[in-house]
């Protein structure tokens, strides 16, 4: 035979090899493997029992005083918005350009605006809306302009009170950059009429501008208020403090050492409370201090929780607060 001729039964035979692997059966048995390369070997499951090391475990623990590259998060300035001894840095530890800033802008109108408004106000759409959220607070207040860049941080960091913390959405350099912006708002809303006149703007139209707003979403939140105002019954009253977060500060159990005082025999006891004046007073706790208490806490502050961290819940509709008060005195005997 001919070498040609060999060669052509060898491709006929190599083909009828080829079809016949190529008939798309399926097979229970392991595929030919011929050079193992180390793809097949034992192989732990989570917590599972390792004989081989002295303490048994097979998930290992890093080298004590090792870090994983990328992971070394010693500057607690930067990541934590605290100086060693845990106190709130002063400064935004990230260098203020102008598109840090815009990049902050755009991160606070994603994340942010929705509850502490475009204007930093704390009247974002949601808190407007009249859904019971417990309301955010203005930046333009003067315990918040003093506040330190680190406080604010944190507030996106750790959360405040109530305000979830931000961390996993927002990354750290985004965080500062929100920070900075902050202070933006704060500047920007905290300006002297006389220096607003350095600027090509129209003051009074601007002013007119702001009020006509207020008296917008005032008229919107009446309206909402009066729509369908259900009966100021206890039950709302309790479905109420749920929804506003009161149960984080104030226990109905009488139970000592809450945030704010317990509601339970609150209602027609004798209390000791100090006024916004300092003066000290006996009061006996009726219908209308409670009222005031929830409208306007800081007028008179129960002795003992007078560093207690009480936002006015004005924006409460009047019935909600009815059926507050209703609800605070139903748990009580006197
Ligand atoms: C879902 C609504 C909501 C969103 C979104 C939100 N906040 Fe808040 N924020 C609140 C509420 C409510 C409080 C007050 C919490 C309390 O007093 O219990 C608050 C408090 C704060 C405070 C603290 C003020 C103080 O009194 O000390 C800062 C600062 C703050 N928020 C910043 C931010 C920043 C920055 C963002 C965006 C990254 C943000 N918040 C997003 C609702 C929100
Ligand atoms: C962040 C904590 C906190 C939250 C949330 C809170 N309170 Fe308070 N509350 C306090 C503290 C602290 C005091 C005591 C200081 C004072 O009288 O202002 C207080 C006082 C009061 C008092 C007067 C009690 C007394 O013995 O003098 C009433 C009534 C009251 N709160 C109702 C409410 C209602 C209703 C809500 C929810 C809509 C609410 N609080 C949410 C902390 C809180």
């Amino acid at each position: 035979m001919t070498s040609k001729g060999i060669l052509k039964i060898a491709c006929v035979l190599g083909l009828g090899v080829m079809l016949t692997a190529c008939r798309g059966q399926l097979s229970e048995k392991p595929p030919i493997h011929p050079n193992m390369n180390m793809d097949q070997q034992e192989r732990k499951e989570a917590q599972e029992v390792n004989k081989f090391f002295d303490d048994n475990r097979s998930m290992r623990q890093p080298v004590p005083g090792t870090i994983a590259r990328g992971l070394k998060k010693d500057d607690t300035a930067y990541y934590e918005g605290v100086d060693a001894q845990g106190n709130w840095i002063a400064e935004n530890p990230v260098e203020l350009t102008k598109s840090f800033l815009y990049r902050g802008q755009e991160r606070y109108d994603i994340f942010c605006t929705p509850c502490h408004g475009g204007t930093g106000d704390g009247k974002g759409i949601i808190m407007t809306g009249g859904y019971g959220y417990v309301p955010a607070p203005t930046y333009h207040s003067d315990r918040l302009r003093e506040a330190t860049d680190g406080e604010l941080y944190s507030a996106i960091y750790n959360g405040v009170r109530t305000m979830p913390s931000y961390a996993t959405q927002i990354p750290v350099e985004d965080r500062w950059a929100i920070v900075a912006y902050i202070r933006a708002l704060q500047a920007s809303q905290n300006v002297d009429e006389s220096e607003m006149n350095n600027y090509d703007v129209d003051l009074a139209a601007l002013q007119q501008e702001y009020r006509d707003e207020q008296d917008r979403l005032a008229a919107l939140a009446e309206a909402r208020a009066k729509e369908d105002a259900p009966e100021a019954t206890p039950e709302l009253g309790e479905q109420l403090v749920t929804q506003n977060g009161c149960i984080a500060c104030h226990n109905i159990d009488g139970a000592a050492g809450g945030i704010g005082p317990t509601w339970k025999d609150l209602f027609g006891f004798d209390a000791e409370v100090v006024t916004d004046s300092g003066e000290r007073m006996t009061i006996t706790v009726d219908e209308e201090y409670l009222r005031e208490s929830i409208i306007n806490p800081a007028v008179k502050k129960r002795v003992g929780y007078e560093q207690g961290v009480m936002i006015a819940y004005d924006y409460l509709a009047d019935h909600e607060i009815d059926a507050i008060v209703a609800y605070i005195k139903s748990l009580s005997d006197n």
